[in-house]
C-alpha cells in the first residue's frame, strides 16, 4: 500500500533525529539533577568540586583538559570505570572509586555533565 509509505518515512525520521539528540555529543538533554546525584552518591563530589581541587582535580580542570577532544566522553568514562591507581593531592596513592552505574549510557551521561563544567 503506498500511500503508507510516507507515514512510516516521516516515523522513521522522527526516531533518528529523536535518537541524534539523544546521542550527539554536545546536544544530549542531560538530566543533571539525576546524574549529579549519582556523582553525589557515588562519593565522587568527596574529590571532585565543581571548581575547587581538592583530593582530586575540579570538575571545570577535567572539562578544560578535555575541551574539544572527541574522545572525551569515553576518557571520562573510562577513568570512571576502570579503577586504578590515582595520586591524591596529599601525594599518598589510592584506587580511583569506580562508579556504581551498569548502563554504559548513564555513565555517559555523567562523563558529559563532568565536562559540562
Ligand atoms: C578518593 C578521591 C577520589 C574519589 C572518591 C573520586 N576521584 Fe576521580 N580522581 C581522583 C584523583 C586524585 C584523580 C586524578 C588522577 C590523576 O590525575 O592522576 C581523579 C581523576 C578523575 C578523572 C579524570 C581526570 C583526568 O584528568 O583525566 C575523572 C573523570 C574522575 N576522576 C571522575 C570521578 C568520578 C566519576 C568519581 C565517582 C565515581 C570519582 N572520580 C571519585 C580522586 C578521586
Amino acid at each position: 500500500m503506498p500511500h503508507q509509505a510516507p507515514l512510516g518515512y516521516v516515523a522513521m525520521l522522527a526516531a533518528f533525529v529523536g535518537l541524534g539528540l539523544f546521542v550527539l555529543p554536545g546536544s544530549a538533554q542531560t538530566d543533571a539533577p539525576e546524574v549529579e546525584a549519582l556523582f553525589k552518591e557515588n562519593d565522587c563530589h568527596k574529590c571532585h568540586h565543581p571548581t575547587r581541587s581538592k583530593k582530586g582535580p575540579a570538575l571545570q580542570k577535567i572539562a578544560e583538559k578535555y575541551k574539544g577532544k572527541a574522545d572525551a566522553g569515553d576518557k571520562v568514562v573510562e577513568q570512571m570505570s576502570k579503577g586504578g591507581k590515582v595520586k591524591l593531592d596529599d601525594g599518598t596513592e589510592d584506587d580511583h572509586k569506580i562508579i556504581d552505574v551498569k548502563d554504559p549510557k548513564i555513565r555517559l551521561e555523567i562523563a558529559k555533565w563532568i565536562l559540562s563544567h
